[in-house]
Parts: C-alpha cells; sequence; structure tokens
C-alpha cells in the first residue's frame, strides 16, 4: 500500500509473537486498532502531500488557467494584466525596448514585441497629407509614422482574434506595484459600467478603449466617475502636468475611472476587439496632427467609447534631458536630434507621476519620480 508495507508487517508479526498469546484479546484488539488508525493517518499524509505537490505543479505549469475559475480580480493580476495579450510599440531594439524588458521582468508582466513591418516614406508623406479643409491638422513626418505604426499593432491584434489587448509604447514605465492597482480597477470598471456576474472578464466588454497611460486628462465634479482608493497615486504636489489643476476634484489618494473626455499621449491603452476596429475605421484615414489627438476627438464626440484611467498609471521614462536626449517622433518632425544613445543605459533618467518606477528599480535599483520639468 503506497509503498509503506513494512508499518503493516511490524503490527502484523507482532500479533503472532509467541509471547504475546497470554494477553487478552482485548488488548490486542486496540492494538490492531492503534496500527490501522497510524497506517490510515500515514497514507493520509501521503496522499494530502501528493495532491499538494499536484497543485503547485499546475500552479506553475499555468499561470493563466481557465479565467473562471477565478474572480475577475485575480485575473487582472495576471502577466498580462487581465487582457488576452500586452503589444509593444517598437522601431527597433534600443534602450527603450531593453528597459521595458527589464521592467516587465521585474513586475512579472508578458509583453510581446511583434516586429514592425516597414512603413515606407512614400506612404509616410501621403498619409501626412490626407484630407481637405475640413481636416483639423496633419502630422507631422515623426507623428505620421508613429500614428501608422499604432494602426498597423490595431491591425496585427485584430487579425489575431484577441479578446482584449493593451498596447504600451516601448518607452513606457509604470509602478512595481501595478498589478494590485490592476486588481483595483477591475473592481472599479466593473462598478462603473456595472459588468453582470454572468461577465467574469476583468474589465467587462462595454468600451473601446481603456486608457491607462496618458499625459493629461481633464476631470471635474462633474464628470461621470468612480474613484477608489489606491496607495499608489502620487500626491497633487508630486504630480506632473496640465491636469494637475483638475486633480484636486478627486479626493486625496485616490484615482478613478471615468468617462475619457480629453486624454492627451497614447503611453499605454487597451481596446476590445470591436474597438480595436471602431479605432482602425475612425482613426485610418488621419485627419489630425497625431494619432492620440485623432483618439482624443474620437472619445470627446463619443466616436469612440472612451474610459480613463485619471490620474494615469503608465507614463514615458526619459532619459536625463542633459545627456541630450529627444523622442523619436520629435528627432523626425524636425525638432532636435538625439545624441549617442549608448550612455542613456547607463545614467538614470526620471519618469513623471509613477512613484516606484519598474524601470528604474529593474536598471538602477532605485525610483526616479520626475516632480519638475
Ligand atoms: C490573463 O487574463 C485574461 C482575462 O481572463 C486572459 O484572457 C489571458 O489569457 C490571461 N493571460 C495569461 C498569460 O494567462
Amino acid at each position: 500500500m503506497l509503498g509503506l508495507p513494512e508499518v503493516k508487517g511490524s503490527s502484523g508479526s507482532r500479533s503472532l509473537s509467541p509471547f504475546r498469546l497470554g494477553r487478552s484479546r482485548a488488548q490486542e484488539r486496540i492494538r490492531i486498532y492503534i496500527a490501522a488508525l497510524i497506517i490510515v493517518a500515514l497514507w493520509y499524509t501521503y496522499f494530502l502531500r501528493l495532491r499538494y505537490m499536484n497543485e503547485l505543479a499546475t500552479i506553475s505549469q499555468t499561470e493563466s488557467a481557465e479565467p473562471c475559475d477565478f474572480l475577475p480580480r485575480d485575473a487582472a493580476q495576471n502577466s498580462t494584466l487581465g487582457f488576452q495579450k500586452i503589444l509593444a510599440l517598437s522601431k527597433s531594439p534600443s534602450w527603450r525596448s531593453r528597459g521595458l524588458i527589464a521592467a516587465a521582468t521585474l513586475t512579472g508582466l508578458d509583453i510581446e514585441i511583434p516586429k514592425q513591418p516597414f512603413i515606407t516614406p512614400e506612404l509616410i508623406e501621403a498619409f501626412s497629407k490626407i484630407g481637405g479643409p475640413e481636416v483639423n491638422g496633419h502630422p507631422k513626418t515623426g507623428s505620421a509614422h508613429a500614428w501608422l505604426a499604432h494602426l498597423d499593432l490595431l491591425r496585427y491584434g485584430v487579425s489575431s482574434n484577441l479578446d482584449t489587448f493593451l498596447i504600451v509604447e516601448d518607452d513606457v514605465d509604470w509602478d512595481i506595484n501595478i498589478k494590485k492597482t490592476m486588481a483595483l480597477i477591475s473592481d472599479n470598471v466593473r462598478k462603473f459600467r456595472d459588468v453582470g456576474g454572468e461577465d467574469d472578464s476583468p474589465y467587462g466588454r462595454s468600451w473601446d478603449l481603456l486608457w491607462l497611460g496618458h499625459c493629461g486628462e481633464h476631470t471635474d465634479k462633474a464628470t461621470p466617475r468612480q474613484e477608489f482608493e489606491d496607495p499608489t497615486v502620487p500626491t497633487i504636489d508630486q504630480y506632473v502636468g496640465w491636469s494637475k489643476k483638475w486633480l484636486p476634484s478627486i479626493s486625496a489618494g485616490h484615482r478613478a475611472i471615468q468617462k475619457g473626455v480629453n486624454p492627451v499621449c497614447t503611453f499605454g491603452y487597451a481596446v476590445t476587439a470591436h474597438g480595436a476596429q471602431k479605432i482602425l475605421d475612425f482613426a485610418g484615414k488621419g485627419g489630425n496632427e497625431a494619432f492620440d489627438i485623432r483618439l482624443l476627438d474620437g472619445c470627446k464626440n463619443n466616436h469612440l467609447n472612451c474610459l480613463t484611467v485619471q490620474p494615469e498609471i503608465m507614463h514615458h521614462y526619459e532619459p536625463p534631458k542633459d545627456l541630450g536626449y529627444t523622442s523619436l517622433v520629435k528627432e523626425e518632425d524636425g525638432k532636435g536630434s538625439s545624441v549617442d544613445e549608448e550612455k542613456f543605459e547607463t545614467v538614470m533618467g526620471g519618469t513623471e507621476n509613477i512613484i516606484d518606477s519598474a524601470r528604474c528599480m529593474a536598471l538602477f535599483e532605485s525610483s526616479c519620480m520626475k516632480q519638475r520639468r
């Protein structure tokens, strides 16, 4: 019996011993009971242990498991933050993507960096000229390039049949506690959108765009929103950006899930499958100065059903300005050029509005919240 024959054998031989024949039958019976109890107890412990090890094995095998076994807020803390995938927009390997991978490894995130299709200068130029006098603006070269790259990534997500996915830019940063915050965001998006028990997805699907990483959003008491306490939110004093003046309308120590009214910068945004398709239609034909401004227009005018997290939980990391850092988009737009980028990996820069930066923790074992521009 499960490799424990010696216990059985010793008790058996004891009952056969000639020296014990004089003992009463009752005593003998008690002994047998005790021996049987010990066997059962040993067998039970062994069995429990087997089960426990099996469980361990399944957990480590697939952190994924089926969502139905979990609460929505648990799925929100998985390695893709409750979305089906996290896709990074990245032109080529650089300090940006290497920092991204380091931050993802530190915080247990799974980020796919699909290879970007080559975007021809002809397409970029044509795209930047789309639209007649009725459009709200035209992207410059760098902005047109980034815009087309976002469209490609959305198309990739739609073609891969993803239910929901999160797109991040490759210089994005987040707090080392992001998974805990995502659990809170799951609770509150579901509450805000009244997601019923029959839908166990972390965020429901009644939105096109869930804007997690931005560089500002309007909010006031009249904005439809759902506040929640989050220990990782910066104070108003620490916060940098144009929405600083609007944030005091949210209680201290809280974030809010709100209707997207004026979000800027696409550092990180999640889309549903139907949302991605709508964005491809709505933003596929240019018509504005940049992709994020086009999305902002869509949110503001209700062409797109947008939710934002306020203040943002993702923000771009910037190498030290005094090392001569200029963003790729600005560089291509003709607003300066970046110096030798190798230095960016040895000297710590900073990230606004993120208290414990995953990038800086991973690369420099330090937080690096920039407090003033
Ligand atoms: C994370 O959870 C989402 C939602 O349940 C699911 O679609 C996704 O596959 C999960 N990610 C992983 C890596 O298991």
